[in-house]
């Protein structure tokens, strides 16, 4: 555990990402310094001047230990949804995370704070949670005290899946003519997964507090919003949100996206693990992380994406 008056440094991997950039504000907001290591600087420091930036990359691990330096903690948030000609879910997941866990072990860093993702489980279907529970393993092995965090759909004003909707709405992201999801039966037109969005500030706080509660330490939470939704249904709280004319929710049948998926051509807009990764429930009870994080209330999709929908508007 941090005691609260010996905050000290934190470091962030992946802090220029969606989620590493909320958590750099909320290190910020409680008394922390934030250190970021990325392979790049794409983080806009003029809001930040506190922040310090370490290039590095946490796959060959170069700059990893050196950035570790000073630091009263680690949170590691590198990971990837898709896997490039750069890196593969295997390295960035797994090899990723051994090299954290090794460098923090040798910096002497005690707390560890690790980014792991609902559905993460042994004998998964997709290589994304089958690498993030072989990571996960490797954080339960070691000697520092560490966290695991599990959250399903993230949404907040610079989040992928947010802006994909939006463009889903506005009719110029594909397939332009409505905001699909992957549905069972013949013509998908059955809901068969349910989601539980979680606001991306909410996340943000539950990272930041593990910090200093040492009740969450060694143990893992699955993380969500305050409610579940089939997907047709959580689009239709962005539907009903955003301004402009209705678009209408329609499933792309399971069997499509499948067969699309196994030999996918230029320009498909999903890959298979992501085809099998919305056909899996991705919920969750919160009882555990409201046990152990008093007053954590997590903000409904409605009102949190009204927040900042008006605030991106205005901006
Ligand atoms: N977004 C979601 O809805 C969601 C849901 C559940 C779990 N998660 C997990 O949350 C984590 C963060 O996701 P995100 O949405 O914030 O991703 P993101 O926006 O793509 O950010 C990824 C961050 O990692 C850095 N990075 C990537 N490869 C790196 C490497 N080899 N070495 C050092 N830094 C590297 C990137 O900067 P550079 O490219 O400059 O290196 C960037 O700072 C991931 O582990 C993801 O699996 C996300």
């Amino acid at each position: 555990m941090l005691q609260a008056d010996k905050k000290g440094i934190v470091l962030v991997t992946g802090g220029t990402g969606f989620v590493g950039q909320a958590i750099v504000r909320s290190l910020e907001k409680s008394g922390y310094k934030a250190r970021i290591l990325a392979r790049t600087t794409r983080f806009d420091r003029s809001h930040h001047p506190a922040v310090e930036f370490r290039q590095g990359n946490v796959v060959d691990g170069q700059g990893v230990e050196s950035a570790m330096q000073g630091c009263s903690a680690v949170i590691h948030l590198v990971g990837i949804i898709r896997e490039t000609r750069f890196q593969s879910f295997e390295q960035a997941h797994v090899q990723a995370t051994e090299n954290v866990l090794k460098a923090a072990s040798a910096a002497g860093i005690q707390r560890y704070i690790h980014m792991s993702a609902s559905g993460t489980r042994a004998h998964a279907a997709a290589q994304y949670h089958q690498t993030k529970w072989r990571a996960e393993q490797l954080v339960r092995a070691t000697t520092l005290n560490w966290t695991i965090f599990r959250p399903g759909l993230i949404h907040g004003p610079d989040g992928e899946f947010t802006r994909m909707v939006m463009q889903w709405h506005d009719g110029k992201a594909p397939p332009f003519l409505f905001m699909p999801y992957f549905g069972g039966g013949l013509l998908g037109q059955r809901a068969i997964a349910r989601v539980q969005p979680i606001f991306i500030e909410d996340l943000a706080e539950l990272f930041v507090r593990a910090l200093e509660i040492p009740d969450t330490e060694n143990r893992t939470y699955e993380v969500g919003g305050p409610d579940p939704f089939t997907w047709p249904a959580m689009l239709e709280v962005f539907n009903t949100v955003l301004p402009g004319p209705r678009r209408a929710i329609l499933g792309i049948p399971f069997w499509l996206a499948k067969a699309l998926s196994a030999f996918p051509l230029p320009g498909l807009p999903f890959n298979h693990d992501q085809v099998v990764m919305a056909g899996e429930d991705s919920v969750c009870d919160l009882a555990a992380v409201k046990r152990d994080f008093p007053g954590f209330a997590p903000q409904p999709l409605e009102s949190s994406f009204r927040g900042y929908i008006a605030t991106m508007a205005a901006g």
